[in-house]
């Protein structure tokens, strides 16, 4: 057998010796591979596994670990499964580590099973941990274990000592999977982490809940490159100022990606926000002109946004300004032309704002026919009746077209108590409560709304 040279830092291996490692660039870190270690990996890798039939595959045991925290449950599909890593990304200072040490202090509280909760961090320091928790109220919290270490060992030695019955490590970039190779951050290091990680809910059976930073410019050894390797993605999102928080799964081998969960960070934590339709559309007294309610879609979960716009006279002399906050503001100059060119509005001098309120974003051309009336009605000053919801995407020939899942949005505006909804006409056997007025063009809408 030809004898093989492999590095001793990074495992590389070669026919022949070399002086420099071509992988790691270390010097003089070749050594012979012994030859039964040769024999015994072939063997291994030669070991013959027998395909199963699909139908003879039993499925394993998929007990769900909910944490009680109902948003985050709701994204994982009922909880946790055990074996699984779950990686929760999102940008710094978002909440990634207030939401874990939530749901680790949920399930030390749990009563679904008995043993400790380990929460690793690489990045804050015990007492730093006890403030944050002390920040939180979280109640008695004797099976919460927390540790500060930098290393994957220590991690090891501590889930080997402590027998925990879940796991999280905050985060994948901090914690050096061994000793000595490249820095924290890399892409070699945060594969093989999750690598080892991986093994470790597997071999223990327990959920191992991963936090990774992704930067805005999009990070070079972010979760991104770790996301094949995990069996849930979770993506945490907000405005930082902001006070909403979106927990959407991007990734999940065992559910649907399409859940969203709904957090308010408050001063004491992140909480669930049980009916976000209801959030997103608290208005108080009589209706202003320029509000109006649109049902969108959010993933599978149909969710009521309050739409905003302000159409104001541009005095600066300059070019009217056009800007959207919670919208594609492309979409709203598109539609702005719209409304000039087939209504004969003239809104093309003036300034527009258009905003959705409470800090919620929305990419839906559902929301078209929102953003055009809640215009028109800034601009003409009349507002649009309060127990009225309206949906539709608008065309270029101010032609209103149809939205998909219809009767799920006018459910949950029926749930609410509104009324009365605007919808493209075309759809036929809407089984609804509220009172349907469908229209086929936005000047239809108009009249209906008696703007
Ligand atoms: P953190 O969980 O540390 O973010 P990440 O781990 O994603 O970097 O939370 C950061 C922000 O959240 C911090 O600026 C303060 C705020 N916060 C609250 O508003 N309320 C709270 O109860 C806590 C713990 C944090
Ligand atoms: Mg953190």
């Amino acid at each position: 057998m030809a004898i093989v040279y492999s590095c001793k830092k990074c495992e590389f291996q070669s026919p022949k010796w070399l002086g420099r490692c071509p992988q790691c660039n270390a010097w003089d870190t070749f050594g012979e591979i012994n030859e039964a270690v040769q024999k015994a990996t072939k063997a291994a890798t030669a070991t013959v596994v027998n395909p199963q039939k699909l139908d003879q595959i039993e499925l394993p045991q998929t007990n769900r670990w909910p944490s009680g925290m109902v948003e985050f449950d709701r994204v994982l599909g009922g909880g946790a499964i055990p074996s699984s890593v779950i990686l929760i990304g999102g940008e710094p200072g978002i909440g990634k580590s207030t939401l874990l040490l939530q749901v680790a202090a949920a399930l030390a509280q749990s009563p679904i099973q008995d043993k400790p909760i380990l929460y690793v961090s690489g990045e804050e320091a015990a007492p730093q941990i006890k403030l944050r928790a002390q920040r939180l109220n979280m109640g008695s919290l004797d099976r919460l274990l927390i540790l500060n270490d930098q290393r994957l060992v220590g991690v090891q030695a501590a889930v080997e000592k402590t027998n925990p019955g879940a796991l999280v490590v905050d985060s994948v970039q901090s914690i050096l999977p061994e000793a000595g190779k490249e820095g924290l951050g890399s892409t070699w290091q945060v594969g093989q982490l999750t690598f080892e990680l991986n093994q470790l809910a597997k071999d223990k059976k327990i959920p191992v809940f991963l936090i990774g930073h992704v930067t805005k410019a999009g990070e070079l050894a972010g979760p991104k490159a770790i996301e094949h390797l995990v069996d849930v993605v979770l993506y945490l999102e907000g405005t930082r100022h902001g006070e909403v928080r979106l927990l959407r799964s991007v990734k999940n081998r065992y559910g649907s990606t399409a859940e969203l969960g709904v957090f308010q960070m408050a001063a004491d934590g992140l909480k669930d926000i049980a009916n976000p339709s209801e959030f997103f559309t608290q208005r108080e007294g009589p209706a202003l002109p320029g509000s109006v309610i649109v049902p969108t879609v959010e993933g599978t979960r149909p969710i009521l946004v309050e739409l905003q716009a302000l159409v104001a006279s541009n005095r600066s002399g300059g070019y009217a300004q056009r800007r959207a906050t919670g919208l594609d503001v492309n979409r709203v100059v598109l539609l702005m032309a719209v409304v000039e060119k087939r209504l004969g509005m003239n809104v093309g001098n003036d300034d527009v704002y258009v905003n959705v309120a409470g800090g919620l974003s929305v990419r839906e051309t559902a929301c078209d026919l929102g953003t055009c009336l809640s215009v028109i009605s800034s601009y003409k000053n009349k507002s649009i009746p309060t127990d009225t919801v309206v949906v539709g995407e608008v065309g270029l020939s101010g032609e209103i077209r149809l939205v998909s899942r219809l009767e799920a949005r006018l459910r949950e505006a029926a749930q609410l108590g509104y009324k009365r909804a605007i919808v493209p006409a075309g759809e036929k056997g809407l089984k609804t409560p509220l009172e349907i007025q469908q229209v086929q063009h936005l000047g239809e809408a108009v009249e209906r709304l008696g703007l």
